[in-house]
């Protein structure tokens, strides 16, 4: 008799667990719904916010304008800006700099990384190469996408530059969007692999996208 109620009673007890746990589960179902319906509405809800009309087109994934501000490397004073515009012909380059040597040609060029953590701008590695060519001018064939060629001080040692390049591309497969600048001491031959023997580096800064204001 004793093992009969003992096993009624178990029944009993087996019973009440799978209510509870019946209860449980049903409990987390309700609340993983509404968690999922509340996720629903709010991933609706940001999908139907238009973008506003600023640097990026988010339909092309284009840019417009991209600006660079450089910085002096170690023992340099050196700087400026460079600013990137996306025409039909090109990219058209606008470089205002100062504090270079007077009356001297001085190596330009976008170089890999958009790191100028180095204080001799090292870190900002070699030029900007995606199609894998060598070294040249702006008007080569052979040259890297980089290969902007010189920037000319004058007596004050300043330099002005405006000039469109068709090899760069602020969107797309070969971007220059976040790689580096880098001006040099000395002149780039235009020639000499795999850098022009443009010498050091005297001022660094990356390729940003531009507040269009
Ligand atoms: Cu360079
Ligand atoms: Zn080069």
């Amino acid at each position: 008799m004793q093992s009969g109620h003992q096993s009624i009673f178990k029944l009993y007890y087996i019973h009440r667990k799978a209510e509870q746990l019946i209860k449980i589960n049903l409990h987390i179902m309700t609340k993983l719904f509404i968690s999922t319906f509340t996720a629903l509405l709010i991933f609706a809800s940001c999908t139907q916010v238009e973008p506003e009309e600023t640097d990026i087109d988010y339909e092309t994934q284009s840019i417009d304008q991209a600006v660079v501000v450089m910085h002096a490397t170690e023992g340099n004073s050196v700087e400026g800006t460079v600013v990137f515009t996306q025409t039909d012909e090109g990219v058209r380059v606008e470089a205002d700099v100062s504090g270079l040597e007077a009356d001297s040609m001085h190596g330009f060029h976008i170089h890999q990384y958009g790191d100028c953590r180095a204080d001799d701008g090292t870190s900002a590695g070699g030029h900007f190469n995606p199609e894998d060519m060598e070294h040249g001018g702006p008007d080569d064939e052979m040259r890297h996408v980089g290969d902007l060629g010189n920037l000319q001080s004058d007596a004050d040692g300043n330099a002005t530059s405006d000039f469109v390049d068709s090899k760069l591309q602020l969107s797309g497969m070969t971007s220059i969007m976040g790689r580096g600048v880098i001006i040099h001491a000395g002149e780039d031959d235009l020639e000499s692999q795999p850098t022009g023997a443009a010498g050091s580096r005297l001022a660094c800064g990356v390729i940003g996208v531009a507040n269009p204001q």
